[in-house]
This record gives structure tokens, C-alpha cells and sequence, in this order.
């Protein structure tokens, strides 16, 4: 199967790069301005600008795509604010849109599975655990182009399209293979919290549902799977040509017995994609404190007013995930459980 990951240099996207590529899909990516060094062998890269649709037709002229991973984005909410025409240009994936349906067409019906990964900025913020239909009136730049790119994409290929929405919370992980040219959300915790000599301020009153990395690549490896399978099924005996779609043995072995089942058989487009839990980030920061055995002594406690950023921030966005758990029967992991694992990995990990 041939998958493609937009913004596949940003933090999220280095890990799908990297795990696909290991579970033996065949793996291209596009980046904006920097090319990974770190991309395993066989790995294709295609240059594009987002904002113009620039050199992203030629990579879908080249390949028939099974299944393309959305996560190209300017993804910092302040950045959203000072260029706002061209967080909308990027954000809302016009040309991608365009891309799959022409492929459609030039490709015998070939209908790839977009999975798209959307944000909890969405959300107002003004209230607690979110469900999925009750999205709208987000407060800042970044949160209107990220609802415009849902209601585009969902517009734009109604079913049967195959498509996910997943809206993540703060991404927290391990560094990327390439690093990224920002603070990464953990690691400026951790760094925070065990500096005895200046406390640091956190926020008591923003809620979110801050997820693992791993757990959006897991749940995005599991609907590509699945929607492999599909394709599988419906190949003619001599297939499709070119996009004939077979889902690599290791990935299909890296799924627990059943678990493909329910995903397959998902009902919805829209999912929820945060961790399981509400915190604040006083309670994140302490969490945090608590796995390094630290003490709280460096947390200081302050209301979200207290701090001009240059963007409005939605207070509580934190999601409601049940949709995720009965519907696709996917947990993802506590904030205190893989915190535990990233900042204090096992001997010989
Ligand atoms: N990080 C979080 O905590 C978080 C939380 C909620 C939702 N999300 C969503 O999750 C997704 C992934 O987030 P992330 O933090 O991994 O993103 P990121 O690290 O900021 O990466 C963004 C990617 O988009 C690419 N890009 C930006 N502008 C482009 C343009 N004009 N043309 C081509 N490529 C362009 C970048 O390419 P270059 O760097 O090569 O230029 C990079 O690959 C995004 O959709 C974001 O909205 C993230």
C-alpha cells in the first residue's frame, strides 16, 4: 500500500513516517522546508508549498495513493494570528481535496482514505469534555482554519469517501528522529519543572486532553489497515493495475485479534482524539514533576489571565472520547502512565 503523509517533517508526521515505514507500507511525505535526514530507505520525499498546491499534483501524478495522512498545518496558534491568509492557504487542504478526487478519476475509482488530523481548538473552551457535535465558535485564528478544513474536507467528499477526522489535544512524545524548530510540549515541562533556581508559571484554570504520539499513530496505523483490507476485498482477481493495495504482513501481524473489526466497521467521521483524561496544566506540570521526583517547588500556579500571548486561548477544551472507545474500541494511554515511559524509559529501550 502506498501511503502519503502531508507535513510529514513536523512533529507529528516524523513518527508516521518512521512507523509506517517499519510496518513495511511503502512511504512518501511531503515537507515545506526541511527535508528529514533521518527517513528510512525507500522512503520518498516531495516538496510542496501547501498555501499554492505547488508540487503536490505531480506526487499524486507519479504514485496512486491507498491512504494520505493529513497533518501538514501551521500548527502554533500565534504564528495562525500575524499570518492569518496563510495559516487559511495551508490549513484548509484545498489542493489535497482536489488531488484525491482527480486521482479518483484518472485512477479506475480509486478512492484513498484521508485521514485528517484536526485539533481541539475547534472548540470554544467554554466549558468541559467536549463531544464531537458540538464543534463551532472557536476563538482564534488557527481554531476557525482548522473547523473550515473539516467542513471543506467533509463537503468536499461526503461518503462513502473514506474519511477520519481526528482531533488531537497537545501532542506530548519523545523527541522527533529530526528535531523540530520549536519547544516540544513535554520536554519544556520536564526542563521547567526540574529547574530549582526559577519557578515557571502554569496555567490552574486551561483545561485540555493531551494525547501520546504513539496513540494517534496506533489509531491512524489501525484505520489504514483497515481500510487496506477493504481494498483488498474489492480488487478484481488481476487487480487494479498500479494501485492494487495489499496490506504489509508486519502490519497486519501488529494488530490484537478483533481490533481490526470494530474500526472497519466504524460508524462516524469525526472522532475526538485526546487522551483519557482532563487536566489542567498545573496538573500536567505536576504529573510530571511527580514521574522525575522533583517536588512542585518550581510550579507556580497562575490564571491563564495573568499572561498575554497574542492569541486568545479556549480555557477548557478538554474532549469527551467515548466516541474513540466504543465506536472504535481505542484507548488511549493516561498522561501519568506514559510520561513514566518517556521520560524514564525501561534499561535497554
Ligand atoms: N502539536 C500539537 O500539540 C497539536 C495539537 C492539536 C492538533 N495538532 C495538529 O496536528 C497536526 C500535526 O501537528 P505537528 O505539531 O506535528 O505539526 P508541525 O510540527 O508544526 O509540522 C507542520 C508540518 O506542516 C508543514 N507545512 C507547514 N506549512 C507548509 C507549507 N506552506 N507547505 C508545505 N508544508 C507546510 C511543515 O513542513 P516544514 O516544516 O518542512 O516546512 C511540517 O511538516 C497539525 O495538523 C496540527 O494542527 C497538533
Amino acid at each position: 500500500m502506498n501511503i502519503l503523509i502531508t507535513g510529514g517533517s513536523g512533529y507529528l508526521g516524523q513518527f508516521l513516517v518512521h512507523g509506517l515505514a517499519e510496518q513495511g507500507y511503502t512511504v512518501h511525505y511531503t515537507y515545506g522546508s526541511r527535508q528529514l535526514a533521518s527517513a528510512p530507505a525507500g522512503v520518498v520525499a516531495h516538496k510542496v508549498d501547501l498555501a499554492t498546491g505547488e508540487g503536490l499534483a505531480q506526487a499524486f501524478e507519479q504514485t496512486p495513493f491507498h491512504a494520505v495522512v493529513n497533518c501538514a498545518a501551521i500548527s502554533q496558534p500565534a504564528l495562525c494570528e500575524t499570518e492569518p491568509d496563510k495559516a487559511r492557504a495551508v490549513n484548509v487542504p484545498s489542493f489535497l481535496v482536489d488531488c484525491l478526487l482527480r486521482q479518483e478519476q484518472a485512477r479506475g475509482g480509486l478512492r484513498a482514505l484521508l485521514v485528517h488530523i484536526s485539533t481541539d481548538q475547534v472548540f470554544d473552551g467554554s466549558r468541559a469534555l467536549w463531544k464531537e457535535e458540538e464543534a463551532g465558535r472557536p476563538v482564534n485564528v488557527y481554531g476557525k482554519s482548522k473547523l473550515e478544513a473539516e467542513e471543506h474536507i467533509l463537503a468536499r467528499l461526503p461518503e462513502p469517501h473514506p474519511v477520519a477526522v481526528l482531533r488531537s489535544s497537545i501532542i506530548y512524545g519523545p523527541p522527533a528522529p529530526d528535531p523540530v524548530p520549536r519547544p516540544l510540549f513535554l520536554q519544556f515541562v520536564a526542563s521547567a519543572v526540574s529547574n530549582p533556581d526559577k519557578p515557571t508559571a502554569f496555567f490552574a484554570d486551561e483545561y485540555r486532553s493531551p494525547v501520546h504520539v504513539q496513540d494517534l499513530c496506533r489509531l491512524t496505523q489501525l484505520l489504514i489497515a483497515a481500510h487496506g483490507q477493504k481494498l483488498e476485498a474489492q480488487q478484481q482477481p488481476q487487480g487494479q493495475g498500479a494501485a492494487a493495495a495489499v496490506v504489509p504482513r508486519k502490519a497486519a501481524e501488529a494488530l490484537a485479534p478483533g481490533e481490526l473489526a470494530a474500526v472497519a466497521a466504524r460508524r462516524h467521521r469525526v472522532y475526538n482524539a485526546g487522551g483519557p483524561e482532563r487536566l489542567s496544566r498545573v496538573d500536567m506540570a505536576r504529573q510530571v514533576a511527580d514521574c522525575l521526583g522533583c517536588g512542585h517547588g518550581s510550579i507556580e500556579s497562575v490564571p491563564s489571565a495573568s499572561v498575554a500571548r497574542g492569541v486568545v486561548s479556549p480555557p477548557d477544551i478538554s474532549m469527551d472520547i467515548s466516541r474513540l472507545q466504543t465506536d472504535l474500541g481505542f484507548r488511549p494511554a493516561a498522561f501519568r502512565d506514559a510520561i513514566r515511559d518517556i521520560l524514564l524509559p525501561p534499561a535497554g529501550k
